[in-house]
């Protein structure tokens, strides 16, 4: 059997994001963000953890940098805390903009291409004091911000990504408030998501505008298939709701199809000020073109209906009334999530067909396990397979004739895994958080050479020797 080969120039690259990483929070004059504020209210993040110090990459980027492109990655995706750029939200900070150029040219001094996500949920706690996404303003600060990175940096990065996850940044943050800034108004949160949403089309607007030749723009979204546990209509139906409210709500206007009805629908009886937000022409502006979509991807939702419509659902979303999601079954994570690697593949051929054939990236995929440094090693086989499955899925794709244009893993590095602080590791490289030692897993050393030869072994197992800890 051959090596599954995957396109020329492939981006083989692995994820962060500012706050769960960084550390440095007060330094080069940054501002607070709602993670900084959230974090210090204690009792919302696992054993009160922060990401004051989190990985300390904020001195240590040269080492990682080296680290990524040592591992043979040809891609970074990172993303740019606004509160060190902008420490009240609207005033550029050389300091913090020079942190990033820094960043930027260790990259390609390193040949690795820089992949910027602008917010990944790191909003200026001033923005938030404002009124926060809820307040139709902090989209247009987006677009400003936006433009300003995109100033100091688009001499030397092409690859721009507005978002990361806006389902995260208004359901978590605003609706269920395990994310910060904690608050639990589902009508908020719906106004919040629109906010965020225009604040993309804002965004990409401004920088299409400015852009240079070579210039993508992009942003990434969450999805998880909602698989029904039975074939009833109740059950078609529940997995409808899921994936209106989780999948198609963000996906459809990104796309230009605008908010599904069927959704409208089912937020109709709690939404009123959502309805009251969308203006006219908002939905062209969110519908702004992009060069390609980020899909981050880790585990499918199974669904099944209440007996009782009216019972309490597991699920804390109002438009998921009348539903429960089920435990998953096997094989599962360390954060509990299922592994269903096909289930991939089905999601990239939907987004393939519904986009009509907009270019994708794998913008985030990656597990958690429980790994040991021994004798400076880290034999996580669990992720390697994890990987190695996740990569078959990817290239059955690109073989369906899905455009699928790079894979990205979460995470470069163990990192601040938000309300579960430090619990759960998902890196390619192992961080001793009291020490701050790095050590590459082996699931590193595969995903480098993977990379390496824009193959997987066709067996879909690790290539032999990929464990080897001399490689
Ligand atoms: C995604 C987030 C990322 C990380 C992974 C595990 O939803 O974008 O920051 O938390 O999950």
């Amino acid at each position: 059997m051959t090596d599954l080969e995957f396109p020329a120039r492939f981006l083989w690259g692995a994820a962060t994001a500012s706050y769960q990483i960084e550390g440095g929070v007060r330094e080069g004059g940054r501002g607070p963000s709602i993670w900084d504020t959230f974090c210090a209210a204690g009792g919302k993040v696992l054993d009160g953890a922060s990401g004051e110090v989190a990985c300390d990459h904020y001195h240590r980027y040269p080492e990682d940098v080296g680290l990524l492109a040592g591992l043979g990655l040809n891609a970074y995706r990172f993303s740019v805390a606004w509160p060190r750029v902008m420490p009240d939200g609207r005033t550029p900070s050389a300091a913090g903009l020079g942190f990033y150029d820094r960043l930027v040219d260790e990259l390609l001094a390193h040949a690795v291409t820089p992949v910027l996500t602008l917010y990944h949920w790191d909003l200026p706690q001033a923005l938030e004091d404002a009124g926060g996404w809820p307040a139709r303003d902090t989209a247009s600060r987006f677009a400003e911000y936006a433009a300003v990175v995109h100033d100091a940096l688009g001499d030397r990065v092409n690859q721009w990504t507005t978002l990361n996850e806006p389902f995260c940044a208004a359901f978590l943050g605003y609706g269920s408030g395990v994310h910060a800034p904690g608050h639990q108004d589902h009508d908020t949160a719906l106004v919040a998501a629109h906010h965020l949403l225009l604040g993309h089309g804002l965004a990409t607007r401004a920088l299409t505008e400015q852009a240079r030749p070579g210039h993508e723009f992009s942003l990434a979204l969450n999805f998880a298939p909602a698989l029904p546990d039975g074939s009833s209509p109740a059950h078609l139906e529940a997995a409808r709701k899921f994936d209106g409210i989780h999948n198609r709500f963000f996906l459809d206007p990104v796309l230009g199809r605008g908010y599904p009805a069927d959704v409208l629908a089912d937020v109709a009886h709690h939404g009123g000020r959502f309805a009251a937000s969308v203006r006219d022409g908002d939905t062209d502006t969110i519908a702004a073109a992009i060069d390609w979509l980020g899909v981050n991807y880790y585990a499918p939702a199974r669904v099944t209906p209440l007996a009782d419509p009216l019972a309490p659902s597991n699920c804390p979303l109002p438009a998921l009334r009348g539903l429960d999601v089920l435990p998953a079954p096997g094989p599962l994570t360390a954060f509990g999530w299922e592994q269903a690697p096909g289930t991939l593949t089905e999601l990239l051929r939907w987004i393939g067909a519904r986009s009509g054939g907009l270019p994708l990236v794998v913008a985030e995929n990656g597990a958690s396990f429980v790994d040991e440094v021994v004798d400076g090693r880290v034999h996580d086989e669990d992720r390697v397979n994890y990987y190695a499955e996740h990569l078959r899925a990817v290239h059955d794709a690109i073989r369906g004739g899905v455009d699928v244009r790079g894979y990205f893993a979460w995470s470069l590095l163990d990192n601040f895994e938000w309300a579960m602080g430090y619990s759960q590791r998902f890196g390619l490289v192992h961080v001793d958080f009291e020490t701050q030692r790095r050590t590459v897993k082996d699931s590193g050393r595969f995903l480098g050479r993977v990379a390496k030869a824009n193959a997987l072994p066709a067996s879909g197992a690790p290539a032999e020797g990929v464990g080897d800890p001399r490689a």
